[in-house]
């Protein structure tokens, strides 16, 4: 490896909300961001263009729309055009863009349990009903719960990698949650943020992909803030190849959603143009991260079960045979570990905490040792 992901930074007092809001007694292991240095060319772009000193107002460069053209169809084999993208301050501000301007108020949408609190709660906003649609215990997704929760919904909210179970989902799978949205005319708003983060070899597939049938009722939303770690740039992208979709989505940024952050276009089209080599080996150390876990899981706790991140820095535990009433705050005021309560991701989570693992391996030992040993001072 070439780049240092071992190496363990001091991130208090850089304004860093998932080290900030719990003190220096507390490890965090809880937001989605990772604790590693962001690639070098990333670093080196945004001081290049801040040899430049005017950061006005921003609008995405030709370059950066034909980078991205070039990268659905390297990394997905997915042909889009440059116009199909909308640029967007996050992955959030685009589902509800989505939501307000292409999904009726009073309609069903359907989002899968558990699931990123977000997409839970943004239906709400626009006074829209979440339709959940549990995952089965093995993470699959049963067809007669589908087709009963997309029949007479008005959109289909997906997120593709799976926040928290850390699913990489078959083609077969999204071929059936295509196939029901098609047959139930849903709009799909499908939330790729995770998608560059795979492991044992995994491709990402972006469901849109799939086919025009489906491409021409999906918005897809991706960004590189989470597998090139600079979620605090906020900056991110729709694809939406349907023109009149395309049209209504930007309709609804009136007033909400205003340009992109300057920096933000810089950093994507680093990341996605020269990083290539830093995400192959962050992939790699986070793997190896993942196996640590899911080894230490096995062998010193065994009231914790998980299924196996696929893809993603997350793990969604289950601790309910602890039955530590609360597992979040057990292990915060315990352990002093900070993790997500796995409430946050609908009813379902109760019982259960997600870990994010992208951390130097050391902090993730240090995280695993203290909460064995709160299991131990029971
Ligand atoms: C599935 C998913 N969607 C969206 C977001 C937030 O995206 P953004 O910061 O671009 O709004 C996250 C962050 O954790 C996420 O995991």
């Amino acid at each position: 490896m070439t780049h240092d992901f071992d190496r363990l930074w001091d991130r208090y007092h850089t304004g860093s909300r998932k080290w900030a809001q719990y003190g220096p007694q507390v490890l965090p292991l809880w937001l989605a961001d990772m604790d590693f240095a962001v690639a070098p060319a990333i670093v080196q772009a945004l001081g290049e263009r801040l040899q430049h000193p005017l950061l006005g107002y921003s609008v995405a460069q030709d370059e950066l729309r034909q980078t991205l053209v070039r990268h659905m169809a390297q990394a997905y084999d997915w042909t889009i055009d440059a116009q199909d993208l909308v640029f967007l301050p996050g992955v959030e501000p685009g589902i509800s863009m989505a939501l307000k301007g292409l999904v009726a108020p009073g309609a069903g949408v359907v989002v899968q349990t558990p699931n990123h609190q977000p997409l839970l709660s943004s239906p709400g906003y626009w006074q829209q009903t979440p339709v959940q649609l549990p995952f089965e215990a093995d993470g699959s997704v049963d067809p007669a719960r589908l087709a009963s929760a997309t029949r007479g919904a008005g959109a289909f909210l997906l997120s593709n990698p799976h926040n928290p179970l850390g699913k990489v989902f078959e083609r077969a799978e999204l071929h059936a949650i295509a196939d029901a949205c098609v047959a139930n005319d849903l709009v799909l708003i499908s939330d790729e943020i995770h998608a560059d983060i795979l492991f044992d070899g995994r491709r990402h597939t972006p469901i849109a992909a799939l086919g025009p049938q489906i491409a021409r009722r999906t918005v897809t939303l991706m960004s590189a803030s989470k597998a090139y770690n600079i979620a605090g740039l906020k900056t991110a992208f729709a694809i939406i190849q349907d023109p009149e979709l395309r049209q209504r989505f930007n309709a609804s940024r009136q007033g909400m959603v205003d340009s992109v952050n300057v920096l933000g276009l810089v950093a994507t089209q680093a990341a996605y143009a020269q990083a290539g080599d830093w995400l192959q080996q962050a992939n790699a150390y986070l793997q190896g991260n993942r196996d640590f876990l899911v080894a230490q899981l096995a062998r010193c706790f065994p009231g914790i079960h998980l299924h196996s991140p696929q893809g993603t820095f997350l793990a969604w535990l289950d601790c309910r045979a602890l039955e530590l009433g609360n597992p979040q705050q057990f292990f915060l005021q315990q352990a002093k570990v900070a993790l997500s309560d796995g409430r946050d991701f609908g009813p379902a989570g109760a019982g259960f905490v997600r870990l994010n693992f992208g951390c130097p391996r050391a902090l993730l030992a240090e995280g695993l040792d203290r909460l064995q040993a709160s299991l131990q001072g029971r």
